[in-house]
């Protein structure tokens, strides 16, 4: 399955029935920002307000990103924001390692078809799927993979800082590291 846009790429996915999930969602979250951003950020899976809205990050966890975001300068357009599961799990409860399955085909060609210098990777699902299964988000945070010609930054979820303000000090602490590389990138 190769596709040579972004666009083709989403009107695929929207007609995805690869897993169960589709069934109980309302609709397909596939992602949004610039398809030719520097930095894309890659998330877990719609929240009520995102499958309400059949966009990412709006609800509360989105709104503080934006925030995250703005602090080093950066709007939502600039960037590209996407999720590992493009559907919402009922209750919200983590997506299946069989659903990751599934839908990885969509976030892997995201990534190929945007080629983003560096990559934010929002939480612990977003780091197994992309790294490793057996990564852990305490120990890897704070820390650039290069994975092929990607730079990746893991860092704790927005939804977590909003369960406990004592992430909120590393996050920031690995926002500044991804807004110098962004500036070396700039001036290189
Ligand atoms: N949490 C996520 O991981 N993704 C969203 O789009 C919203 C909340």
């Amino acid at each position: 399955m190769e596709f040579k846009t972004l666009e083709e790429l989403k009107q695929h996915c929207l007609q995805c029935s690869a897993c169960d999930l589709r069934k109980s969602a309302t609709q397909v979250v596939f992602g949004e920002g610039n398809p030719n951003a520097t930095m894309m950020l890659i998330g877990e899976a719609p929240g009520a307000q995102e499958d309400k809205l059949g966009r990412p990050f709006v609800g509360p966890a989105g709104q503080l990103l934006d925030k995250i975001l703005a602090a080093i300068n950066l709007r939502r357009e600039e960037v590209y924001i996407a999720n590992i599961a493009k559907c919402r799990p009922p209750r919200n409860r983590l997506p299946r390692p069989a659903e990751v399955a599934a839908c990885r085909k969509y976030v892997e060609q995201q990534i190929e078809l945007i080629k983003p210098q560096i990559i934010v990777l929002l939480g612990a699902l977003a780091t197994k799927t992309l790294v490793h299964p057996d990564a852990r988000i305490t120990r890897m945070r704070g820390n650039w993979i290069k994975k092929e010609e990607y730079w990746m930054m893991p860092t704790f979820h927005p939804a977590a800082l909003l369960r406990d303000a004592s992430k909120k000090r590393p996050v920031w602490e690995d926002f500044k590291q991804i807004r110098d590389r962004l500036q070396a990138i700039d001036c290189g």
